[in-house]
């Protein structure tokens, strides 16, 4: 038939072809019908991996997601922490670091789409689950549920963020594909089929009807009950080694129809304090992988790249177990984004059923091994306390909690007086384990135990009748998964001395990054020599050196890692970035990531440690040493109760 001339013949197969240019519009929807999700109307599927960028400087962010796209990737799926975003009611930080946005543009041009997991809770062994400290106002707020005071939280901070983040929708033009709501809310007691509703409601009011939400379970059906809802699309979760086909059949189970979808298949596992590193095979993870790929199934890599909890950002698991400041996870990229085995083996993988971008991988950054730093006693926190202290004390019949005294993180000192003379070693007790969730004690300045949240609640003092005693209690991290999330941090309970509760107090919260960063404790000590340090310990104390970066050297500054050879417990910066924490005598972390970004070329680079047991500075010089080489598998301490080796959600509840 001679009815289309060949002009309008060329016509419709450009419009065939480049149709989506045209105008048509993009889409991104879940097939029902062919058990797929559809974009642009073709048939997709996607093989992701997770990537938080609070746990990543920006300047590497770009690097982390070309490495994450020539892997064969092509989406990432990323957390939004509330607590990063809003520290402090009603301030909002979006900038540098936790410029969102800009990491989301930059997925787009890379050419990765996004799964975006905005919470508002988000679990992620981040502290207290990426919700706000402040929430804990209420002392009785029941979080990730009805209670009226959490949704009114929640509703103000998604009016904020998801706003924002609408643009950036598929459908918009944007990367983001599917967007999560709360996070794996089958695992939690409250099972509140309420509170669902109204985060689908207000998600639908913020980003519109025709996104696609998603939720995201353990892959059994008594974490789906409480987990999905109407509306939603229920996925699961799982790692290598678990039954594919039970997985998917549970998922199946909730959802009968529509796209398969591990949302976090793990690449490894979390680490805490205490316990041996987590370690997972390649072999297992590419085993698996290529099984899940093989069914058509869509998949997320939990995680591809973990990072570092810089500062105090990490959380915890129940019974009080700290996640550690790596969050290397044993991931396919390192916590410093080095390419590894891993890395290659699932990229094989993929490989057998995509095509992945030609041209060269990103290499890994080169390390640099600055050396050892002389280091010197700059002042102990009770000498410092009139310049860490911003806000003056505070005084009360009762302990109070962090906040009660508004502060989130770090360190509060708390100091009262011995009512009686304590002439023999007497009991000073935390009855109701309330110490959360170390202390340091000390009597007239002197060190003479250290409190620890469920094993050591008891430490026997001396002194007379009116001597200072002084307890310097350290947050390690708000719990982050399971009923616990409500965790108070200080004292958060009565201290007895024999069998009189202790009264009176003055607590100083202590404003140590601060005082860090505006140089107050002192460059230029005198130096001072710490007594000889013998098996107790010694009083908590800051401590100083630098280093300048070799001239002459190319490609100088480079990333190194910085280990604390003798040294205890304790956190580190460099020129007033908080690195950290450091715990060699606990381990398994030894090495802490130093980003080049935070190195100083025109200046003498600051190394400011505040040590809390005991810094090995007795007579000698001692140092603190940069090396190229991390170590993130110490052997823990025998005799220290080792925690079971967890590889499955279902093990932390
Ligand atoms: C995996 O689960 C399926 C479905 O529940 C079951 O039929 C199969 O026997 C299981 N396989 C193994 C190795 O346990
Ligand atoms: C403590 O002991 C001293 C003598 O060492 C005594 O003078 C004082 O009264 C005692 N104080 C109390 C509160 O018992
Ligand atoms: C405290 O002192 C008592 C009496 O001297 C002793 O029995 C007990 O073991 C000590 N407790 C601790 C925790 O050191
Ligand atoms: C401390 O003890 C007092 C007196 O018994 C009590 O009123 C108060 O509630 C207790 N505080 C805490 C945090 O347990
Ligand atoms: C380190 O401290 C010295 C002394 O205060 C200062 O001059 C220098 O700029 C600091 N270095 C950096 C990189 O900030
Ligand atoms: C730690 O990991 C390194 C590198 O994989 C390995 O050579 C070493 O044997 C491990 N050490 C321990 C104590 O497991």
């Amino acid at each position: 038939m001679a009815l289309l001339g060949a002009g309008s013949l060329l016509l419709l197969l450009l419009l065939l072809l480049f149709g989506q240019s045209l105008g048509a519009p993009r889409s991104f929807s879940v097939d029902y019908k062919n058990n797929c999700f559809r974009k642009d109307g073709k048939e997709f599927r996607y093989i992701s991996g997770s990537i938080l960028y609070s746990r990543i400087p920006r300047v590497y962010w770009k690097d982390r997601l070309l490495k994450m796209y020539m892997a064969g990737l092509n989406a990432i799926q990323t957390y939004v922490p509330w607590n990063y975003h809003e520290e402090f009611p009603g301030r909002y930080s979006f900038s540098g670091d936790r410029d969102v946005e800009y990491f989301l543009k930059l997925a787009q041009d890379i050419g990765l789409l996004v799964i975006l997991r905005p919470g508002p809770y988000i679990c992620a062994e981040w502290d207290m689950g990426g919700l706000p400290a402040w929430l804990l106002n209420k002392k009785d707020i029941v979080l990730r549920s009805s209670d009226p005071d959490y949704i009114a939280a929640v509703d103000k901070w998604m009016g904020k963020l998801l706003p924002m983040m609408k643009p950036y929708l598929y459908q918009n033009g944007g990367p983001v594909i599917t967007v999560q709501v709360e996070n794996e809310y089958g695992s939690y007691f409250a099972c509140d089929y309420d509170y669902m509703r109204h985060l689908t409601k207000l998600f639908r009011s913020h980003l519109g009807d025709e996104v696609v939400l998603f939720t995201t379970d353990g892959a059994t059906l008594n974490f789906l009950k409480c987990g999905s809802i109407q509306g939603l699309y229920a996925t699961v979760d799982f790692g290598p080694g678990t039954n594919i086909t039970a997985a998917f059949e549970a998922q199946r189970h909730a959802e009968p129809h529509g796209p398969l979808v591990n949302s976090e298949f793990y690449t490894g596992w979390l680490d805490h304090w205490g316990s041996p590193h987590s370690v997972v095979s390649s072999a297992a993870v590419a085993k698996s992988l290529n099984h899940i790929l093989a069914l058509g199934a869509n998949v997320n890599l939990y995680v591809f790249i973990g990072g570092t909890n810089f500062g105090y950002w990490n959380g915890a698991n129940s019974p009080y177990a700290a996640q550690p400041t790596s969050y290397d996870y044993d991931a396919p990229l390192t916590e410093a984004g080095d390419l590894t085995e891993k890395y290659f083996a699932i990229r094989e993988v993929i490989k057998m059923y995509h095509d992945i971008p030609m041209g060269p991988i990103p290499p890994t950054t080169p390390k640099y091994a600055y050396g050892a730093v002389p280091m010197k006693k700059l002042q102990t926190v009770l000498d410092a306390l009139e310049k860490l202290s911003f806000s003056g004390p505070v005084k009360s019949m009762y302990p109070q909690t962090f906040i009660d005294l508004n502060q989130a993180f770090g360190y509060v000192l708390y100091r009262t007086t011995l009512p009686v003379n304590c002439s023999s070693p007497t009991p000073l007790s935390s009855p109701m384990n309330g110490v959360h969730d170390r202390a340091y004690v000390l009597v007239d300045g002197t060190a003479v135990g250290i409190f620890e949240r469920d094993e050591v609640l008891t430490v026997n003092v001396t002194g007379k009748a009116g001597s200072q005693l002084d307890i310097l209690v350290e947050n390690m991290g708000r719990i982050n998964y399971g009923r616990n999330i409500n965790d108070f941090k200080g004292l958060v309970s009565n201290l007895t001395l024999g069998r009189d509760i202790l009264t009176s107090w003055t607590m100083y919260s202590l404003s140590i990054d601060e005082a860090v960063s505006q140089g107050l404790l002192g460059e230029n000590p005198p130096t001072l020599i710490d007594p000889p340090r013998t098996a107790a310990v010694t009083a908590p104390a800051f401590y100083g050196g630098s280093f300048i970066i070799p001239d002459g050297i190319p490609d100088l500054p480079q990333d190194t890692y910085v280990k604390l050879p003798n040294w205890r417990k304790g956190q580190i910066w460099i020129n007033g970035f908080n690195l950290g924490r450091y715990w060699p005598t606990r381990g398994p972390q030894v090495t802490l990531f130093v980003p080049t970004s935070i190195l100083s070329t025109a200046a003498p680079n600051n190394v400011t440690v505040l040590e809390l047991e005991g810094a090995p500075c007795n007579s000698q010089v001692c140092t603190v040493e940069f090396t190229d080489t991390p170590i993130l598998n110490a052997t823990v301490l025998s005799g220290y109760k080792q925690y079971r080796r967890l590889y499955a959600k279902e093990d932390l509840l």
